[in-house]
């Protein structure tokens, strides 16, 4: 069962008592986040939100009532309008579950924060994920990724696919690109899992607290013996100078080494497995791999894995039709805004053949995923590779015993057993 379903006294926040009204508002609040019934679908609990677009009432595990945004349109508006805040700081900020208390207390850079400070932390990032620096990083993905999938096949003819190489491909690319050395790749996954799916908030937090000592102390290592990382690029051109503190460098550096791991690690074992669930699809690629970039694309869209995005509201909103209240709390359930019919024909078919590049699986405004550039070079190399280089690749395990992961905000495969 999820923790959404967890049985606290119903409170409302302004908005519900508000008279604010929506067309097709469900008659019952439906609680929020759920599980997946199948790991590639949105949950089927949220079937009334998708006829109650644009924005509805869902219940949060602590009983609040917050907007759910399900209208693609009104989704790109409220992630682009600055009266939604992102501040987790803010009392009023909705808590999607309860290990999500665990992040309250401490300094999340970039997600965790509004413009002008989100600005000036963004600055300091995106010329090292350009279209151009990424390109020029594919050479060394190809070279991780066939050395992961070389040792499989010595290991093999089975593999458990997310230990073996959805996971270690990420976790390599972004230690070699922070300078963050791999050896200690076991530490920073395990506290990154804790951080992301702890039990409770006082595992979040340790695992928090962990991962910045970790990174204060990487940090005072590099600034003695400098290396050629990104991180190292960072003490030089902003902590030497006075641009930024370490505080502020170890909030970056976390941000980058948790979204950029756990993330990717999910869209490459779900990709692969709702690739082999779809074996036409799958047979069109492995004849035309010119369309792996179009198959990632309408993965990401088809997937959601970033299923519930959050802000709180800091001044009146007008929009589809209601009206959001200062202090309300917004959440968008990605999976059903990128199945919105007015955008995406046949929205539940998986089909690359029609333009998709307008979902928000990267989310949307200034938030917008920076690493996405990354991500999809990530993807495309290792998805292509895996199924070019072990041509009979297949499922070893019956699917609908396969674990995903339960009901959250991010969605993923805990295994995957696979043959060739
Ligand atoms: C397929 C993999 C990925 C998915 C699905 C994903 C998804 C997202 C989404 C939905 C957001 C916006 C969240 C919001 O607005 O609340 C986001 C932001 C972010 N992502 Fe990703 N991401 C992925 C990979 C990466 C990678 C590889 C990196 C870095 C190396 C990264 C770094 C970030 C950062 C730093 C932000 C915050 C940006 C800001 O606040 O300005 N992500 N990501």
């Amino acid at each position: 069962m999820s923790e959404a379903t967890s049985e606290v006294p119903f409170e409302t926040d302004s908005g519900a008592t508000s008279g604010a009204t929506s067309g097709a508002m469900p008659q019952e609040a439906i609680a929020f986040p759920q599980d997946r019934t199948c790991p590639y679908h949105p949950p089927t609990a949220y079937e009334p939100l998708r006829g109650a677009r644009p924005l509805s009432r869902v219940t949060l595990f602590d009983g609040r009532s917050v907007w759910v945004v399900t209208g693609h349109a009104e989704a790109r508006a409220l992630l682009s309008d600055g009266r939604l805040s992102t501040d987790r700081t803010n009392a009023a900020f909705p808590t999607p579950t309860a290990r999500f208390k665990g992040l309250r207390n401490r300094r999340t850079a970039l997600l965790g924060v509004d413009d002008p400070e989100h600005n000036a932390q963004r600055r300091m990032l995106i010329p090292s994920f350009s279209l151009k620096r990424t390109a020029a990083l594919r050479p060394r993905i190809r070279e991780t990724v066939d050395r992961l999938i070389d040792s499989m096949v010595a290991r093999g003819p089975e593999a458990e696919l997310v230990s073996a190489f959805a996971l270690p491909v990420p976790s390599m690319v972004i230690c070699a690109l922070l300078g963050v050395p791999y050896e200690d790749h076991e530490f920073f996954e395990g506290q990154s899992r804790r951080l992301l799916r702890g039990p409770g908030p006082a595992d979040v937090e340790d695992a928090r607290r962990r991962l910045d000592s970790y990174l204060e102390a990487l940090i005072r290592r590099k600034r003695a013996d400098p290396g050629d990382g990104l991180l190292d690029e960072l003490i030089a051109t902003h902590l030497e100078t006075g641009g930024t503190d370490v505080e502020e460098l170890v909030a970056l550096a976390v941000i980058l080494l948790v979204a950029g791991h756990e993330t990717t690690a999910n869209m490459i074992s779900l990709g692969t497995f709702t690739l082999l669930r779809h074996p036409e699809r799958l047979a069109e690629l492995r004849a035309d791999p010119s369309l792996m970039s179009e198959a990632v694309e309408e993965l990401m869209r088809f997937l959601s894995i970033a299923d519930g995005m959050l802000r709180v509201a800091t001044a009146e909103i007008e929009v589809g039709g209601v009206t959001i209240h200062p202090d309300d709390g917004v959440v968008f359930a990605t999976s059903v805004i990128n199945r919105d019919d007015t955008v995406f024909k046949e929205p539940d078919a998986l089909d690359w053949h029609r333009p998709t590049r307008h979902h928000l699986a990267f989310g949307f405004g200034i938030h917008q995923c920076l690493g996405q550039n990354l991500a999809r070079a990530e993807m495309e190399i290792a998805l292509g590779a895996l199924f070019e280089r072990l041509p009979r690749l297949r499922l070893a395990a019956d699917p609908d015993r396969i674990p995903f992961k339960p009901g959250d905000t991010i969605q993923g495969m805990v295994e995957l057993p696979v043959a060739w």
